[in-house]
């Protein structure tokens, strides 16, 4: 009888592929690193080969390390760094350009036309014109790449998110296909007719016959080829990361939340059945589609949190290794005066000013590497705060706050984010809440799980950090945060 699930969590700077156990245990990982490339200022490409070597890679090491074989896995689970855009031949699967990364902002003139639009771009979509959706990426590839236009309008080439592109390969071809969650990220699909929208396809001038079907985030995706990992293995489940980490952490109810800091940081609550729509800014997306039926979520994204300490680790070369950060944050404290507004990729939620730059603000004299490093942990706090007061704005503060991502082991950073956003946070035992999600779906599809509630049974809880700080703290030290925000960008 197989008795495992393989999740593909293909990320933005990383592949990973998670064996688990029909429990939801982590029986063996593999994972690898892919190039950047960054060819001009503002632009992030990925090489579509690397994403699939790493992929492909990382699960069978996975499967090797596991000690298994492909007839023991019952299902495989996708989820993917969401809006990456690719383009390919449907006959030769060569990729017309690189996969251009969620993180780019080459198409951030094309965007500013379609401001007028802002309202019935939100109505439809629930985004807004930003050159992090894919609608814009696919029109520049189109436009930029001699005879692509003229290859999509005669049927020849396809547009898949990074789910999409995985399968496609996976079945050698067979299936053209994405998940709901996935296609809400496009501005191409409206999420409440969930349909693809002719007046959306004409705005951004991409042709209908590139897209894929779309399809429930558990669903028969089709199966992957035998010679890939020695037998075929159904393929059950698709979520964008971060909605599959909203299911990792068995977020099923109205008015829970996640926040997960990876390369960026997004925090997701359900809103159950109702299609919130924000007055803050933040985005109303397609949380997951099960059975046909939508459940929406209200969602902040931050472009910047792992890779604030990225940069302070690699490019200002101030610490050698992630975990310094909480060591010298401790030595610092909270009552900082230096600010850092990383706003490297323009700012996402609720600012959304694509041309914002990042500062660091507050320095003196006696400024050092540690109070640098800390301003880069606790920017991560305020901006989690941002989202959070959004997130009241429109009605609804979560109770509480799970959190995941390779930050969260971080403990100082994780009872900062407690003590400034004032809401009780509460790490699981499983941090892999993203692969975690992607094989729920695939079990769930193939008999696993017989509901969500079986889910919400594995889900176990590791701590909780209760809020600590005075509230006269608290506000002046996210005072200081909104000053520092207000110097960089527009501030609405
Ligand atoms: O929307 C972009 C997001 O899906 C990327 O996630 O985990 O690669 O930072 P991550």
């Amino acid at each position: 009888m197989p008795s495992y699930l393989l999740s593909l969590d293909q990320g933005t700077t990383s592949s990973r592929a998670i064996v688990f156990s029909h429990q939801g245990e982590i029986v063996a990982t593999g994972q690898h690193e892919f190039p950047q490339h960054f060819p001009h200022p503002g632009w992030v490409e990925h090489e579509p080969q690397d994403i699939w070597n790493s992929t492909i890679d990382s699960a069978r090491e996975a499967i090797e390390k596991a000690g298994i074989q492909a007839a023991d896995i019952t299902a495989i689970g996708i989820t993917n760094q969401r809006e990456t855009t690719l383009v390919w031949d449907r006959h030769t699967g060569e990729p017309v350009y690189r996969a251009i990364v969620w993180q780019d902002r080459r198409t951030a003139d094309e965007c500013l036309p379609l401001q007028q639009h802002t309202e019935m771009l939100r109505e439809l979509t629930g985004l807004l014109p930003d050159p992090y959706f894919s609608a814009t990426k696919i029109a520049w590839i189109l436009d930029n790449v001699e005879g692509a236009r003229v290859r999509a309008e005669a049927g020849d080439l396809l547009f898949g998110t990074v789910d999409s592109y995985l399968l496609w390969r996976l079945t050698d071809g067979a299936v053209h296909a994405t998940d709901a969650t996935n296609a809400s990220r496009t501005l191409l699909f409206n999420i409440h007719t969930q349909q693809w929208d002719e007046e959306l396809l004409a705005l951004f001038r991409v042709p209908r016959q590139m897209l894929p079907e779309v399809k429930d985030s558990a669903a028969e995706f089709g199966h992957s080829a035998a010679h890939w990992f020695g037998g075929e293995i159904t393929i059950a489940g698709i979520a964008g990361d971060q909605q599959a980490a909203l299911i990792g952490q068995a977020c099923f109810s109205e008015g829970m939340a996640k926040s997960t800091y990876g390369t960026g940081c997004f925090v997701i609550l359900n809103t159950g059945k109702q299609a919130l729509m924000s007055e803050h800014r933040l985005l109303t997306t397609v949380a997951y589609r099960l059975n046909g039926q939508v459940t929406y979520a209200l969602e902040g994204s931050i472009f910047m949190a792992g890779a604030t300490i990225q940069w302070i680790r690699d490019g200002l070369q101030l610490i050698s290794n992630a975990q310094e950060s909480q060591s010298l944050a401790e030595e610092t404290g909270y009552d900082n005066p230096v600010y850092m507004v990383p706003a490297f990729a323009g700012l996402g939620a609720p600012y959304w000013d694509p041309d914002a730059r990042g500062a660091i603000l507050g320095l003196s004299r006696d400024t050092g590497i540690k109070e640098i490093v800390t301003a880069g942990l606790q920017a991560v706090c305020y901006q989690t705060r941002d989202l959070l007061d959004a997130m009241a704005g429109d009605g609804v503060r979560p109770a509480e706050l799970r959190v995941d991502g390779g930050m969260v082991v971080n403990d100082w950073l994780v009872q900062c984010l407690a003590d400034i956003s004032g809401v009780p946070i509460s790490r699981p035992k499983v941090t892999e809440t993203t692969a975690l999600g992607a094989a729920f779906l695939a079990g769930l599809q193939t008999g696993v799980f017989n509901s969500l509630d079986d889910v919400s049974q594995l889900w176990v809880h590791e701590r909780a950090f209760i809020p600590e700080l005075d509230v006269t703290t608290r506000e002046r030290l996210y005072q200081g945060w909104q000053s520092a925000v207000k110097r960089v960008c527009k501030v609405e």
